[in-house]
């Protein structure tokens, strides 16, 4: 699997631990920035990048951070077709993927410690979508989407 990842400036540094143990693990990952922490990033920016990365088909999936994870993660939600998720403990990260099929985990390095974040990116990578009655509720939210003139293709 191919992971898309951004970040603020005040993320940088956790980010860098996440790519580096999901690379560990095997996965490829692709940086689509913040580099530095001291160059001031609007979180919109690499929510935007991650998003249209994973629609475009460069990335299956993206990890966002900011300091919250709240802003990068209402950016990215603007582009039809993804699903981000904010959260701050595993269990929410398994389920976000099994019932909501969620496409991009969203965390806050202001509010998650590194191990906690490791573990957080383990349980999401490591859940599979369980469709059935989750799927009509999934294409719900597509649903909306369409509603208010969003187009794309899967
Ligand atoms: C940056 O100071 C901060 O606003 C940002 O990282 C994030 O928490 C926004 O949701």
């Amino acid at each position: 699997m191919k992971i898309g990842f951004g970040c603020d400036h005040v993320a940088v540094e956790l980010k860098n631990i996440l790519m580096e143990h999901l690379k560990e693990k095997g996965y490829e990952c692709v940086d689509y920035g913040g580099y530095d922490p001291n160059v001031k990033i609007n979180y919109p920016e690499p929510g935007l990048k991650v998003a249209e990365a994973i629609m475009r088909g460069d990335v299956d999936k993206g990890v966002l951070i900011c300091g919250t994870g709240i802003g990068i993660s209402l950016a990215a939600n603007k582009v039809p077709g993804i699903r981000a998720a904010v959260c701050s403990e595993p269990y929410s990260a398994k389920l976000t993927v099994e019932h909501n099929n969620a496409n991009i985990i969203a965390m806050g390095a202001r509010v998650v410690g590194p191990e906690l974040a490791k573990m957080i990116v383990d349980e999401f990578f490591g859940a599979k979508f369980q469709g059935g009655r989750h799927e009509m509720r999934v294409n719900m939210i597509s649903d909306i989407e369409k509603k208010y003139g969003a187009h794309w293709h899967e």
